[in-house]
């Protein structure tokens, strides 16, 4: 029995296709779903959490189908919103024992002091939550959803809006909680994070999947290096041995090279013939960044490259 299962799983807001026929497992660990706005996160995650129903598919967590047995879902899952949910006016106790309460956890003041303990605010406890900061509230709503003790924990963008510091402190937790057996789903569009501590990823665009597998997988896929180009004015496209372009964001263009330090040079002479004025170029190893441009590029590329290039230069700017 998977922990979440998914299968074809659609969703159509009119003749919009936000969620298009997502296949999915998830087992016991960190699962990053990966992509810009507006690509279907927050869909799916509305779905396998029974808060919306698919238009196609089916979805089941923990051997439960979310549409025939919700209840059963909710019982064995928690959900942290991507907006703040906590009670500004209340204490940080006082909204977690609601929680508790709504629950019906026995021995309510017990969980909730071990929760608070666990998420680093017991010298805080009794403060209103407005004192808080956005990473203090965000620990307050993972303690909130932790009093039933789930099995599977949905987090949609649980870093949004937080500095650096409680970015990590957060992905400390959630790293903590997947130690304890927990199945862990989490949206993102910091593909830097979700490099870093997710065990799999799936990066999704326009609804669809478009790779799936572990961060350093995605990467391999890629050649061992990546050069980045940044013209000034229109860019001729070029080709050459040996180097593949990945895609292009705003004024930058990527591609990736067995060995980048003899591809350079070629690179940089076969761009200036062909007429481009470059302004810097730059070697580096492939980051999930690249996994996403070039598995996103291709499709797009089919569908149109003048439309791609625009939708790549708003993402740049956003
Ligand atoms: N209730 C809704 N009605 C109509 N369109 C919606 C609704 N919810 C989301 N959408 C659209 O579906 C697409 C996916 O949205 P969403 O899942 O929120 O993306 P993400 O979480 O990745 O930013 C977007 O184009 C969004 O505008
Ligand atoms: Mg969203």
């Amino acid at each position: 029995m998977s922990a979440i299962q998914t299968d074809d799983l659609t969703k159509n807001f009119g003749s919009l296709c936000a969620v298009d026929g997502l296949t999915l497992e998830v087992n016991r660990e960190i699962f990053g779903l990966l992509g810009p706005n507006g690509s279907g996160k927050t869909t799916t995650v509305l779905m396998l959490t029974t808060l919306l129903s698919q238009t196609k598919g089916s979805a089941g967590i923990c051997g439960h189908d979310t549409v025939r047995e919700p209840d059963r879902v909710r019982s064995c899952i928690s959900y942290v919103p991507q907006d703040m949910a906590v009670d500004t006016n209340l204490t940080g106790r006082e909204n977690v024992l609601i929680f508790a309460r709504l629950y019906g956890v026995p021995n309510p003041k017990d969980r909730v002091d071990e929760l608070l303990a666990v998420m680093g605010l017991s010298d805080r406890a009794d403060d209103l939550a407005k004192t808080y900061s956005g990473g203090m509230r965000r620990r307050l709503e993972l303690a909130e959803a932790l009093v039933h003790e789930p099995e599977v924990i949905f987090l949609d963008e649980p870093t949004l809006g937080l500095d650096v510091g409680a970015r990590k402190t957060i992905w400390d937790h959630i790293h903590a909680l997947n130690r304890k057996g927990m199945t862990i789903f989490v949206t993102t569009h910091y593909m830097d994070e979700a490099d870093q501590f997710c065990d799999r990823v799936g990066i999704i665009d326009h609804g669809k999947i478009a790779a799936l597998g572990r961060p350093s997988e995605l990467k391999a896929r890629l050649m061992k290096d990546v050069i980045t180009v940044v013209v000034d004015g229109d860019y001729s496209p070029i080709q050459i041995e040996g180097t593949l372009l990945i895609g292009r964001s705003g004024d930058e263009i990527s591609f990736t090279a067995e060995n980048g330090r003899e591809a350079l040079p070629v690179l940089a002479d076969a761009l200036s013939r062909a007429g481009n004025r470059v302004r810097a170029m730059s070697l580096r190893e492939p980051s999930l960044d690249d996994v996403f441009l070039q598995s996103v590029g291709r499709q797009e590329e089919a569908q149109g490259f003048e439309e791609w290039r625009y939708r790549m230069m708003l993402r740049g700017r956003a």
